[in-house]
């Protein structure tokens, strides 16, 4: 059996949030952005490596002319807890003053990331900017940063897949689940 199929090996404490779940509120979110946008053409700012299995399920869930672009900043490396050291590795490759920017994150923890990654893209004179973020951990000590849509709220728990990692690795799982780092089995 796959380790992708079995909900306790490798790590996999629980699934959080099913396949099914994921595509359900991924479209919806998607005709409430074509809304949003109306005749604008949005300039999606991926934030890799973590939204782009949200991203490119996003962006096809919406019906309005779309641009992608991409940033990199620096992780949790092999640690579950935020260092709450922000780092751009990979800049855009464009100019976006006058752009209206579609910030895509994959989940907002301390929410450390996305206040310096908008600080950064506000100096740089966007007409607008909306931020999506999959999912937002329920932290009552993180910082106060723009959110405009949501995918889910889910507990203060390490959670991997669908774009998330640990050290790395279950980014590619389809759903998104709980780790649980004492049941990880090297290979
Ligand atoms: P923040 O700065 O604490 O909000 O965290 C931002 C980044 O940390 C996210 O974009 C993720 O890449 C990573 N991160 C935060 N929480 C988790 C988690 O539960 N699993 C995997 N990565 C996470």
């Amino acid at each position: 059996m796959s380790w992708q199929r079995e909900p306790r090996a490798n790590g996999v404490a629980k699934i959080l949030i099913t396949e099914q779940e994921l595509q359900r509120r991924i479209y919806e979110l998607g005709k409430e952005l074509d809304g949003h946008f109306g005749d604008r053409v949005p300039l999606f700012v991926g934030v890799l490596n973590g939204a782009v299995a949200f991203m490119t399920d996003l962006m096809r869930a919406m019906t309005i002319p779309v641009e992608i672009d991409f940033m990199a900043t620096s992780s949790y490396g092999n640690s579950t807890t935020s260092s709450g050291v922000v780092r751009i590795i990979k800049d855009l490759n464009q100019p976006i003053d006058g752009r209206h920017l579609m910030v895509v994150e994959d989940i907002v923890d301390s929410g450390l990331t996305l206040r310096y990654l908008l600080e950064m893209l506000e100096a740089r004179n966007p007409a607008s900017i909306t931020v999506v973020a999959l999912l937002r951990k329920n932290k009552p000590d993180a910082v106060d940063v723009q959110v405009d849509f949501i995918g889910f709220d889910i507990p203060d728990e390490f959670v991997i897949g669908y774009g998330l990692d640990f050290a790395e690795r279950y980014r590619n799982l389809p759903y998104v689940a709980v780790l649980d780092p004492s049941t990880i089995v090297d290979e």
